[in-house]
C-alpha cells in the first residue's frame, strides 16, 4: 500500500478551499493508503502568530478534520511540533536545497510581497520543513491543493539532490495527487484570488464553522457577473467567478463542471446560487456539528493527538536517524 502523508496549518478556521482542495480527498484516500495526516503548527509560526491562541487552533482543526471525516484510529493524525524528527530533516534538507530553489518559490514571493526584508527567515526555508515532513516518512503520494505543487517539486528536487549527494538511493520521489474540479477555489468577492484564511474580507471565504444563514449570505453576495450561465466550459473563458461557483458545485456533486453546466446552463445567477447555497449547507452543517461535539470534551482531541504523535515518531524516527548517518553523523 502507497503511503500518504498531509499536512494543513493550524492557522484559523478552515474554509471551503481546504476542504474542497484537499481534506475531502483526504478522506477518500484513506480507504486504499496508509494516510498520515498532520496539524502543521510549525509551520504556523513562520508568519505572525497569536501564542495565546495556537495550541486551540490546534485542537479546533484536529476535531474539524476528524468532523470530516478522518479516522485517527485507522490511519495517523498527529501535531507537527510534537514529532522532533521533521525538524532534524528540516536541517539537513536546509543543507541540500539551493538558495536559487528557494529563490523561485511562488508563494514566499506572495506572503512576502514588498515586505521581503522583514518576513521570518522561517517564511523562506519553510519548503525544506514541508519536504522533510513527507520524506521523514517515505511517504510517495501527497494530496494538496493545486498552490503547493511548487513546493512538491522542490522536495523531489532536494530528495534527488540528497540521493544523489550522498551515493543513495534513500529518498523515494513523491507524486502530486491534485484532484477535482475544485482545487483551487478563489475567492468570493474576486474571482482572481484564491479563497484564504488570511483575507481580511470573512465574505470573501467560507469558512467550515458557518451556520446556514451565514452560508447562505455569503452565497447570495458572492460576486457574479450579469450574463447568465453559460451551456458549456468554453463558455466559462473569461469569467472567472462563474468558474469557481461551478467548480465547488461540480466538486460538492461528484461531478465535473460540464455535467452542472448541463443541468444549470442558460440559468440566471439567482437560482443557482440558491441551488448551491442549499447544498452548501447541506454539506457543511453536519460537519460544524460533529466539530463542537467532538470539542465539548477537549480530553478526548488531546488523547487523539498523543497517541497519533507516537505512532508518527515511530515512522519517522528510524527514517530520520538513517538519514543522519547518511550524512556523516557520528552514531554512538
Ligand atoms: P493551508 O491552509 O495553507 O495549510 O492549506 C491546507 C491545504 O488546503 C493545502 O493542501 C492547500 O493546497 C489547500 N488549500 C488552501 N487553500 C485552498 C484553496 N483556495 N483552494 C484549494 N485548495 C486550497
Ligand atoms: N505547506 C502546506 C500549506 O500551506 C501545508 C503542509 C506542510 C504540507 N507540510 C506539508 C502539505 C506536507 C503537504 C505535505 O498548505
Amino acid at each position: 500500500m502507497q503511503r500518504i502523508f498531509s499536512g494543513i496549518q493550524p492557522t484559523g478556521v478552515p474554509h471551503l478551499g481546504n476542504y474542497l482542495g484537499a481534506v475531502r480527498n483526504w478522506v477518500a484516500l484513506q480507504n486504499d493508503h496508509d494516510c498520515i495526516y498532520c496539524v502543521v503548527d510549525l509551520h504556523a509560526i513562520t508568519a505572525d502568530h497569536d501564542f495565546r491562541t495556537l495550541a486551540d487552533q490546534t485542537r479546533d482543526l484536529t476535531a474539524a478534520l476528524i468532523a470530516c471525516g478522518i479516522d485517527p484510529q485507522k490511519h495517523i493524525l498527529f501535531h507537527q511540533s510534537a514529532v522532533h524528527a521533521h525538524l532534524r530533516l528540516a536541517w539537513i534538507f536546509t543543507c541540500v536545497a539551493r538558495m536559487g530553489w528557494l529563490n523561485r518559490m511562488t508563494q514566499f514571493k506572495d506572503k512576502a510581497g514588498k515586505d521581503r526584508e522583514n518576513v521570518s527567515t522561517g517564511l523562506f526555508t519553510y519548503p525544506n520543513l514541508m519536504a522533510a515532513d513527507i520524506h521523514a516518512y517515505h511517504a510517495t503520494r501527497v494530496p494538496v491543493g493545486d498552490d503547493q505543487k511548487h513546493h512538491l517539486e522542490l522536495a523531489n528536487d532536494i530528495a534527488a539532490k540528497f540521493n544523489h549527494d550522498f551515493e543513495r538511493d534513500y529518498f523515494p520521489n513523491i507524486e502530486p495527487l491534485i484532484l477535482g474540479p475544485a482545487a483551487r477555489v478563489m475567492s468570493l468577492r474576486d474571482g482572481s484570488k484564491k479563497m484564504s484564511k488570511s483575507d481580511p474580507s470573512d465574505q470573501s471565504r467560507i469558512n467550515l464553522t458557518d451556520d446556514a444563514d451565514t452560508i447562505s449570505a455569503k452565497i447570495r453576495k458572492a460576486k457574479t457577473d450579469p450574463e447568465p450561465l453559460p451551456t458549456d466550459i468554453e463558455g466559462l473563458e473569461g469569467r472567472p467567478e462563474a468558474r469557481n461557483l461551478i467548480g465547488i458545485y461540480a466538486a460538492l456533486t461528484d461531478t465535473d463542471h460540464a455535467a452542472v453546466l448541463r443541468d444549470h446552463g442558460g440559468q440566471g445567477f439567482g437560482n443557482f446560487k440558491k441551488a448551491l447555497a442549499d447544498l452548501l449547507v447541506e454539506k457543511l452543517s453536519p460537519i460544524a456539528a460533529e466539530t463542537r461535539r467532538l470539542l465539548a470534551d477537549p480530553g478526548y482531541v488531546d488523547g487523539v493527538l498523543r497517541d497519533g504523535a507516537q505512532r508518527a515518531a515511530a515512522i519517522a524516527n528510524p527514517i530520520v536517524d538513517e538519514a543522519e548517518r547518511i550524512v556523516g553523523f557520528l552514531k554512538v
